[in-house]
Parts: structure tokens; C-alpha cells; sequence
């Protein structure tokens, strides 16, 4: 079973994000997946470093879309963003080199904050606006 399972109700009524927002998921199950089958450092580097650029490409994607239509919230939205980025980048060393359990704590965060950013932040951000793009 994935580590994340998509369900409806990540749903930001935004197809654009949506779609990106299931890539993420889906990065991460694979991260998940890899440290589950012992996967080698290089892979797992590999994947951490997907996770890192493919969240900024998203990030900036859902900050132009805020910019371009006046979202409220917008400043706030944004540093919630810069800060995960950092922590992601924070946590890379830490999930490669370090025991079962503090991986497993990493994985708790990762699961946690995307899917409590994506049910609250981006959707008070997004679902009042429609399908726009
Ligand atoms: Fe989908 Fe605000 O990140």
C-alpha cells in the first residue's frame, strides 16, 4: 500500500494543481518505497533531489497563479513555501545517514505537512477561485 494514498479531498477544485500536488505524493511514496527496500544512496539522492526541485517548480507555479489573480494571502502562503523547501533540504543528509526510526520520523513530517498545506492552505487559497490557470 502507498505511503499516501490520494483521495478526493486533496482536492483543490484546480486541475493544474491538483495534478501537481499528486506528482508530490507520488515522489514521496517513492522516497517512501526506497528507503523501505533499502535502495542504494545514489537512488535515494536521486529522489530527494526530485522532491526538492519538482516542490519549487510547483511552489512557484501556485505563487504565480495567486500573483496573477490577487489572491489574499499570498505573503503568508509564500513563506509557508520558502520554509518547507528549506526544512526538505534540511532533512536530506539526515534521512540518508540516519537510523530506522528517524527516518520514519522524516516521513511522518513530509506526510504531514503536505497534506495538512494542501487541505488547508491551498484550498482556502484555491478552491473559491475555480478551475483558472
Ligand atoms: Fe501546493 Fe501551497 O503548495
Amino acid at each position: 500500500m502507498a505511503f499516501i494514498l490520494w483521495r478526493s479531498a486533496f482536492s483543490v477544485e484546480n486541475r493544474l494543481i491538483d495534478s501537481q500536488h499528486q506528482k508530490l505524493v507520488d515522489i514521496i511514496n517513492r522516497l517512501y518505497d526506497g528507503i523501505s527496500q533499502r535502495s542504494t544512496e545514489l537512488k535515494m539522492q536521486e529522489i530527494f533531489n526530485e522532491l526538492i526541485s519538482y516542490t519549487r517548480y510547483h511552489f512557484e507555479a501556485e505563487e504565480s497563479l495567486m500573483l496573477k489573480h490577487g489572491y489574499a494571502g499570498m505573503a503568508q502562503h509564500k513563506k509557508a513555501h520558502t520554509e518547507f523547501v528549506n526544512k526538505v533540504k534540511e532533512l536530506k543528509l539526515n534521512t540518508l545517514l540516519s537510523d530506522e526510526k528517524v527516518k520514519m520520523e522524516v516521513f511522518k513530517f513530509l506526510k504531514n505537512w503536505l497534506t495538512d498545506h494542501i487541505l488547508n492552505t491551498d484550498k482556502n487559497t484555491f478552491k473559491t477561485h475555480g478551475d483558472v490557470s
